[in-house]
């Protein structure tokens, strides 16, 4: 499953009512699966010979704002709050693909056909 079809299904099952310590365990599996997906990422781009310390600490930096999120959604026990969370982890994703993934898109797409 995708990082961004893991938060299509936390925002459904929040819509659907689910428990917070349901929604507990969805935000804990999309952090693993973020974990490896990052590791998955960190392991191609270094085959690739890309310098990578700054984006593994980028991804790092992405897990601490998980665990920060989730923390503070369970803290304040606010039904809303796990909208929030949802919308958090979705705009993360995307400006780390669109400012951060993208710099390696050439490497990624191999050398440029004549
Ligand atoms: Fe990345």
């Amino acid at each position: 499953m995708t990082l961004c079809r893991h938060i299509e299904d936390i925002e459904r099952h929040w819509k659907l009512g689910t428990s917070d310590a349901e929604m507990e365990t969805f935000v804990r599996e999309f952090r693993s699966a973020a974990m490896r997906h990052f590791e998955d990422e960190i392991s191609v781009l270094t085959e690739l010979g890309a310098a990578t310390d700054q984006h593994c600490r980028a991804h790092m930096t992405m897990i601490e704002e998980i665990d920060t999120a989730l923390r503070e959604t369970l803290r304040q026990g606010e039904r809303n709050r796990w909208f929030a969370l949802v919308d958090a982890l979705e705009r993360m994703l995307y400006d780390h693909e669109i400012l951060e993934d993208s710099r390696y898109y050439g490497l990624l797409a191999g050398p440029a056909s004549a």
